[in-house]
């Protein structure tokens, strides 16, 4: 079985463990308890085959020297940030780049998912959807919202990763 090393980045409190254990272990926890790290495997199916994933849950307040191990070790990316934070969104310029150094490559060439999260708190939006998308579209990298609370669009972010790893 072939391995698919994911890395799910993002700052503090943003639901990067509520999304993974939302797709690993399909349930929502309300209580925060901060990460230091944590890897999840679990089997996917695509293409017809099944491929083992390796999701690196990584802390919020991760140095930029263990930031770099993980960015190396990984095939895909997922970076977090919360429709309630526009300070969590404009945290990602810094880990994107920190990618297209560590890889050496353009963004557009990695598989890389932006997420942004917590899509539940509309009543809370700092970050409108337009924002993002164009961000996303000027970096040539995908993008979705989600909500590890309500389960919406969880599947669907790590399949296009999955996606995007077999294509790229
Ligand atoms: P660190 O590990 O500290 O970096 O945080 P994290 O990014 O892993 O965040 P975590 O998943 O621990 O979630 C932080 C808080 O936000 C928790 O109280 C979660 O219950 C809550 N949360 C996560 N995802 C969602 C969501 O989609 N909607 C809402 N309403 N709350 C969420
Ligand atoms: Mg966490």
């Amino acid at each position: 079985m072939n391995n698919i090393k994911l890395v799910v980045l993002g700052t503090g409190s943003v639901g990067k463990s509520s999304i993974t254990i939302r797709f690993v272990h399909k349930e929502f926890v309300d209580k925060y308890d901060p990460t230091i790290e944590d890897l999840y495997r679990t089997p996917i199916e695509y293409n017809g085959q099944i491929w083992c994933l390796e999701i690196m849950d990584t802390s919020g307040t991760e140095i930029l020297r263990m930031r770099d191990l993980y960015i190396r070790n990984g095939l895909g990316f997922l970076l977090v940030y919360g429709i309630n934070s526009m300070g969590s969104f404009l945290e990602l310029q810094q880990i994107k780049e920190q990618i297209v150094r560590v890889k050496e490559m353009k963004a557009s060439d990695m598989p890389i998912l932006v997420i942004g999260n917590k899509a539940d708190l509309e009543s809370d939006r700092q970050v409108s959807s337009d924002e993002a998308q164009q961000l996303c579209a000027k970096w040539g990298v995908e993008f979705m919202e989600a909500s590890a609370k309500t389960g919406m669009n969880i599947d669907s972010v790590f399949e296009s990763v999955v996606k995007q790893v077999q294509d790229k």
